[in-house]
Protein backbone atom coordinates (compact mmCIF):
# COMPACT_ATOMS: atom_id res chain seq x y z
CA UNK A 1 0.00 0.00 0.00
CA UNK A 2 1.54 3.25 -1.19
CA UNK A 3 1.18 6.79 1.32
CA UNK A 4 -2.26 8.35 0.61
CA UNK A 5 -0.47 11.80 -0.36
CA UNK A 6 1.61 9.64 -3.31
CA UNK A 7 -1.80 8.20 -4.55
CA UNK A 8 -3.27 11.33 -4.42
CA UNK A 9 -0.46 12.32 -6.81
CA UNK A 10 -1.25 9.57 -8.82
CA UNK A 11 -4.95 10.90 -9.05
CA UNK A 12 -4.74 14.23 -10.01
CA UNK A 13 -1.64 12.98 -12.74
CA UNK A 14 -4.61 10.37 -13.90
CA UNK A 15 -7.36 13.18 -13.64
CA UNK A 16 -5.50 14.88 -16.74
CA UNK A 17 -5.08 11.76 -18.58
CA UNK A 18 -1.63 10.38 -17.87
CA UNK A 19 -2.50 6.92 -17.72
CA UNK A 20 -3.11 6.69 -21.29
CA UNK A 21 -0.54 9.78 -22.35
CA UNK A 22 2.42 11.55 -21.23
CA UNK A 23 1.03 14.88 -19.11
CA UNK A 24 2.96 18.01 -19.30
CA UNK A 25 2.80 19.64 -15.61
CA UNK A 26 5.20 21.40 -13.66
CA UNK A 27 5.80 20.98 -10.19
CA UNK A 28 4.42 24.07 -9.03
CA UNK A 29 0.85 22.95 -11.01
CA UNK A 30 0.66 19.94 -9.10
CA UNK A 31 1.67 21.46 -5.87
CA UNK A 32 -1.88 23.64 -6.13
CA UNK A 33 -3.72 20.69 -7.43
CA UNK A 34 -2.55 18.41 -4.14
CA UNK A 35 -2.25 21.50 -1.43
CA UNK A 36 1.19 21.60 -0.80
CA UNK A 37 3.94 23.87 -2.04
CA UNK A 38 6.08 23.23 -5.44
CA UNK A 39 9.24 22.15 -3.47
CA UNK A 40 6.99 19.19 -1.55
CA UNK A 41 5.29 18.14 -5.30
CA UNK A 42 8.52 18.07 -7.11
CA UNK A 43 9.54 15.53 -3.97
CA UNK A 44 6.79 13.53 -4.17
CA UNK A 45 7.40 13.27 -8.24
CA UNK A 46 10.85 12.36 -7.75
CA UNK A 47 9.28 9.68 -5.11
CA UNK A 48 6.71 8.33 -7.57
CA UNK A 49 9.23 8.00 -10.03
CA UNK A 50 11.88 6.28 -8.27
CA UNK A 51 9.42 3.41 -6.75
CA UNK A 52 8.72 2.96 -11.02
CA UNK A 53 4.97 4.64 -10.54
CA UNK A 54 4.96 6.98 -13.37
CA UNK A 55 8.27 7.65 -16.06
CA UNK A 56 9.49 11.26 -16.47
CA UNK A 57 11.00 13.49 -19.28
CA UNK A 58 12.18 16.54 -17.75
CA UNK A 59 11.19 19.90 -19.56
CA UNK A 60 12.38 23.17 -19.18
CA UNK A 61 9.71 24.31 -17.47
CA UNK A 62 7.90 21.26 -16.45
CA UNK A 63 8.14 18.11 -17.44
CA UNK A 64 5.79 15.26 -19.48
CA UNK A 65 4.19 12.61 -16.95
CA UNK A 66 3.00 9.27 -17.33
CA UNK A 67 1.63 7.03 -14.88
CA UNK A 68 3.01 3.48 -15.55
CA UNK A 69 0.85 -0.12 -15.14
CA UNK A 70 2.33 -0.49 -11.77
CA UNK A 71 0.54 2.94 -10.84
CA UNK A 72 -2.47 2.43 -12.63
CA UNK A 73 -2.63 -0.97 -10.54
CA UNK A 74 -2.45 1.17 -7.23
CA UNK A 75 -5.42 3.54 -8.57
CA UNK A 76 -7.22 0.63 -9.67
CA UNK A 77 -7.01 -0.79 -5.91
CA UNK A 78 -8.33 2.54 -4.49
CA UNK A 79 -11.09 2.48 -7.16
CA UNK A 80 -11.93 -1.26 -5.85
CA UNK A 81 -12.16 0.13 -2.23
CA UNK A 82 -14.27 3.22 -3.13
CA UNK A 83 -16.94 0.51 -5.11
CA UNK A 84 -16.82 -1.61 -1.63
CA UNK A 85 -17.51 1.48 0.40
CA UNK A 86 -20.27 2.30 -1.53
CA UNK A 87 -21.76 -0.95 -2.53
CA UNK A 88 -21.93 -1.56 1.01
CA UNK A 89 -23.94 1.74 1.82
CA UNK A 90 -26.32 0.36 -0.86
CA UNK A 91 -26.74 -2.45 1.67
CA UNK A 92 -28.89 0.08 3.49
CA UNK A 93 -29.31 2.37 6.71
CA UNK A 94 -29.89 0.66 9.80
CA UNK A 95 -31.57 2.33 12.84
CA UNK A 96 -31.67 0.22 15.79
CA UNK A 97 -33.00 1.51 18.69
CA UNK A 98 -35.71 0.94 21.71
CA UNK A 99 -38.94 0.74 21.88
CA UNK A 100 -40.37 3.70 23.95
CA UNK A 101 -44.53 4.41 24.65
CA UNK A 102 -46.23 7.41 23.78
CA UNK A 103 -49.55 9.38 25.26
CA UNK A 104 -50.98 7.44 22.05
CA UNK A 105 -51.98 10.28 20.05
CA UNK A 106 -50.07 8.65 17.24
CA UNK A 107 -52.96 5.86 17.04
CA UNK A 108 -55.44 9.29 17.01
CA UNK A 109 -53.87 11.14 14.21
CA UNK A 110 -53.57 7.44 12.36
CA UNK A 111 -57.05 6.56 12.43
CA UNK A 112 -57.87 10.04 10.52
CA UNK A 113 -59.42 8.87 6.96
CA UNK A 114 -57.95 11.60 4.83
CA UNK A 115 -54.02 10.85 6.74
CA UNK A 116 -54.99 6.76 6.12
CA UNK A 117 -55.86 7.37 2.06
CA UNK A 118 -52.50 8.70 1.57
CA UNK A 119 -50.67 6.11 2.99
CA UNK A 120 -52.40 3.38 1.05
CA UNK A 121 -51.62 5.36 -2.05
CA UNK A 122 -47.97 5.95 -1.60
CA UNK A 123 -46.84 3.22 0.72
CA UNK A 124 -48.79 0.38 -0.86
CA UNK A 125 -50.63 -0.75 2.55
CA UNK A 126 -53.54 -0.28 4.88
CA UNK A 127 -51.80 1.52 7.94
CA UNK A 128 -52.37 -0.22 11.60
CA UNK A 129 -54.03 3.17 13.80
CA UNK A 130 -50.95 3.75 15.84
CA UNK A 131 -47.06 4.25 16.01
CA UNK A 132 -44.55 2.44 17.16
CA UNK A 133 -41.92 4.70 18.69
CA UNK A 134 -38.49 4.35 18.87
CA UNK A 135 -35.52 5.85 20.74
CA UNK A 136 -32.56 5.72 18.53
CA UNK A 137 -29.29 5.87 21.27
CA UNK A 138 -26.38 8.97 20.29
CA UNK A 139 -24.67 6.45 18.17
CA UNK A 140 -27.23 6.01 15.64
CA UNK A 141 -28.53 9.70 15.23
CA UNK A 142 -25.61 10.49 12.59
CA UNK A 143 -28.05 7.89 10.28
CA UNK A 144 -30.86 9.53 11.27
CA UNK A 145 -29.37 12.62 9.97
CA UNK A 146 -28.11 10.84 6.86
CA UNK A 147 -31.93 9.89 6.00
CA UNK A 148 -32.93 13.28 5.81
CA UNK A 149 -31.70 13.57 2.13
CA UNK A 150 -33.69 10.51 1.17
CA UNK A 151 -36.84 10.64 -0.90
CA UNK A 152 -39.44 11.19 1.97
CA UNK A 153 -43.22 11.71 0.71
CA UNK A 154 -45.08 14.48 1.57
CA UNK A 155 -48.26 13.76 3.22
CA UNK A 156 -50.86 16.63 2.60
CA UNK A 157 -52.52 18.16 5.89
CA UNK A 158 -56.60 18.97 5.76
CA UNK A 159 -58.59 20.81 7.40
CA UNK A 160 -62.05 19.19 8.44
CA UNK A 161 -64.80 20.66 10.69
CA UNK A 162 -63.00 23.42 11.72
CA UNK A 163 -59.76 22.07 12.36
CA UNK A 164 -56.64 21.61 10.55
CA UNK A 165 -53.94 19.02 10.35
CA UNK A 166 -51.00 19.09 9.79
CA UNK A 167 -48.44 18.00 6.69
CA UNK A 168 -46.21 15.18 7.57
CA UNK A 169 -43.76 13.24 5.91
CA UNK A 170 -43.16 9.72 5.06
CA UNK A 171 -39.82 7.05 4.34
CA UNK A 172 -40.79 3.54 3.53
CA UNK A 173 -38.56 1.28 5.29
CA UNK A 174 -38.46 -2.46 6.83
CA UNK A 175 -38.67 -4.10 9.87
CA UNK A 176 -37.86 -7.82 9.44
CA UNK A 177 -40.21 -8.68 6.59
CA UNK A 178 -42.77 -6.36 7.12
CA UNK A 179 -42.88 -3.02 4.72
CA UNK A 180 -42.99 -0.16 7.08
CA UNK A 181 -42.94 3.93 6.95
CA UNK A 182 -40.99 6.22 9.24
CA UNK A 183 -43.71 9.15 9.85
CA UNK A 184 -42.16 12.51 11.04
CA UNK A 185 -45.29 14.48 11.49
CA UNK A 186 -44.75 18.75 10.60
CA UNK A 187 -46.23 19.03 14.42
CA UNK A 188 -44.13 16.58 15.91
CA UNK A 189 -43.66 17.24 19.76
CA UNK A 190 -40.96 14.73 19.40
CA UNK A 191 -37.11 14.84 19.87
CA UNK A 192 -34.95 13.84 16.58
CA UNK A 193 -34.05 11.03 18.45
CA UNK A 194 -37.28 9.34 18.50
CA UNK A 195 -39.01 7.63 15.34
CA UNK A 196 -42.40 6.76 14.82
CA UNK A 197 -42.98 3.53 12.48
CA UNK A 198 -46.41 2.89 10.91
CA UNK A 199 -46.61 -0.76 9.28
CA UNK A 200 -49.57 -2.65 8.16
CA UNK A 201 -49.33 -4.53 11.41
CA UNK A 202 -49.58 -3.90 15.08
CA UNK A 203 -46.14 -4.22 15.66
CA UNK A 204 -45.41 -4.62 19.03
CA UNK A 205 -47.97 -7.74 18.65
CA UNK A 206 -45.98 -8.82 15.75
CA UNK A 207 -42.71 -8.75 17.09
CA UNK A 208 -43.47 -9.27 20.51
CA UNK A 209 -42.06 -6.44 21.29
CA UNK A 210 -42.55 -3.97 24.77
CA UNK A 211 -40.93 -0.88 25.82
CA UNK A 212 -37.03 -1.33 26.49
CA UNK A 213 -36.77 -4.12 23.78
CA UNK A 214 -34.80 -3.18 20.94
CA UNK A 215 -36.00 -2.82 16.98
CA UNK A 216 -33.95 -2.48 13.97
CA UNK A 217 -35.65 -0.52 11.22
CA UNK A 218 -33.89 -0.56 7.68
CA UNK A 219 -34.05 2.11 5.11
CA UNK A 220 -32.86 1.27 1.33
CA UNK A 221 -32.14 -1.66 -0.32
C1 LIG B 1 -49.85 11.09 10.35
C2 LIG B 1 -49.69 11.95 11.56
C3 LIG B 1 -50.15 13.25 11.53
C4 LIG B 1 -49.99 14.09 12.64
N1 LIG B 1 -50.50 15.35 12.61
C5 LIG B 1 -50.43 16.14 13.72
C6 LIG B 1 -51.04 17.43 13.77
O1 LIG B 1 -51.62 17.89 12.80
N2 LIG B 1 -50.91 18.17 14.90
C7 LIG B 1 -50.25 17.71 16.00
O2 LIG B 1 -50.18 18.39 17.00
N3 LIG B 1 -49.66 16.48 15.97
C8 LIG B 1 -49.73 15.69 14.88
N4 LIG B 1 -49.18 14.46 14.87
C9 LIG B 1 -48.21 14.12 15.90
C10 LIG B 1 -48.73 13.58 17.18
O3 LIG B 1 -49.25 14.67 17.92
C11 LIG B 1 -47.62 13.00 18.02
O4 LIG B 1 -46.42 13.69 17.85
C12 LIG B 1 -47.27 11.61 17.76
O5 LIG B 1 -47.97 10.96 16.79
C13 LIG B 1 -47.17 10.90 19.08
O6 LIG B 1 -47.88 9.74 19.16
P1 LIG B 1 -47.85 8.86 20.46
O7 LIG B 1 -48.38 9.71 21.56
O8 LIG B 1 -48.70 7.70 20.13
O9 LIG B 1 -46.44 8.48 20.66
C14 LIG B 1 -49.36 13.61 13.80
C15 LIG B 1 -48.92 12.30 13.83
C16 LIG B 1 -49.07 11.45 12.75
C17 LIG B 1 -48.59 10.03 12.81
Amino acid sequence: MIPAEDLQCLKVIALRGGCKNPVFVSSQTIGEMLACSQQTASRRLKGLESRGLITRTIAADGQHVTITSNGEEELRKEYQDLCRIFSECDKGYILSGTVVSGIGEGKYYMSLEPYKQQFRTHLGFEPYPGTLNIRLPSSVLPVRKKIDSLGWIRIKGFSTDGRTFGDAKCLPCRIGDVPCGIVVPGRTHYPEDIIEVIAPVALRRKFGVEDTDTVTVEVGQ
